[in-house]
């Protein structure tokens, strides 16, 4: 049985490689954001930075701070753009993030589904924003989506076990009493469709080895064929491959 508890099996290069659609997706939410000039962000779960310095952008006058468990994507999210003057990556678990009345604005991006403890990431990042500071999060909702119901094929059952490592969704009527007990307010969550349209089937399985090793714990070979298994359910009735997954956005602002 493959232990899902590692925090880092991300393939940092490949996740840069193979990440458009969750770059996209990322973008639509940053164009959504009413960035100030010299705010000072923090990015959790920032990955390989793509998105970390798209918001960098965005605030020219400002800071922005990525954190990720993964030293795999800090060193990555380093290489590529450790020289922007107002970006930093630190390798750090949003879990044990120790910090107080520094931020502006908390971003997450396709990650908060990852963190074990979300409670506590939910508590640490509360504390580290200013007063007025604004959060938005990103992330898997609660339900059905095509890794879970693959697993549960007699197949892939018995090599893969979801712990609690396993990506978490979360649904409105969930995250709401967090965020309350945590003291935001100004709470706004809705789910969202997001149709990803692909090419061909190379470009979906490319985009779900992304992040299927990591999530199922399965070696390349196995995670391979598990991603061919996926597909077979993707393909729509007009011929394209077509994945709709549904997103959890979060609004809230410390008082
Ligand atoms: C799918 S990537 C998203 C990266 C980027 N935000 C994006 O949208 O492309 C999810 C990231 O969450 C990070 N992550 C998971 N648990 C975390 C934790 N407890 N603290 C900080 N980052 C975490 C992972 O290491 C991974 O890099």
């Amino acid at each position: 049985m493959i232990n899902l508890k590692i925090t880092d099996r991300w393939n940092a290069e490949y996740y840069k490689n193979h990440s458009d659609k969750q770059f996209q997706l990322g973008m639509s939410v940053l164009k959504s954001v009413h960035f100030r000039v010299n705010e000072i962000v923090l990015d959790v779960g920032c990955g390989e930075g793509r998105l970390t310095t798209e918001i960098a952008r965005c605030i020219p006058d400002g800071k922005i701070l990525g954190i990720d468990i993964s030293a795999n994507m800090i060193r990555e999210a380093q290489k590529s753009f450790g020289d922007v003057p107002n970006v930093s990556f630190e390798c750090v678990d949003a879990t044990k993030l120790d910090a107080k009345n520094k931020f502006d604005r908390a971003i997450s991006l396709e990650a908060f589904h990852w963190i074990e403890d979300q409670p506590k990431a939910l508590k640490n990042i509360y504390a580290a924003l200013k007063p007025g500071g604004h959060l938005y999060i990103l992330m898997l909702p609660l339900g059905k989506n095509p890794i879970f119901e693959a697993m549960e094929n007699a197949k892939w059952s018995s090599e893969i076990q979801p712990s609690k490592a396993f990506f978490q969704g979360q649904s409105p009527e969930t995250i709401r009493p967090l965020l309350e007990q945590c003291g935001f307010v100004n709470i706004d969550v809705h789910t969202e469709a997001n149709k990803r349209v692909f090419k061909n089937q190379k470009e979906l399985c490319d985009w779900l080895m992304g992040w299927v090793p990591h999530a199922t714990g399965l070696p390349e070979d196995k995670a391979q064929e598990f991603v061919q298994d996926i597909t077979q359910a993707a393909r729509s009735c007009t011929g394209d491959l077509v994945s709709v997954g549904y997103s959890l956005h979060v609004k809230a602002q410390k008082p």
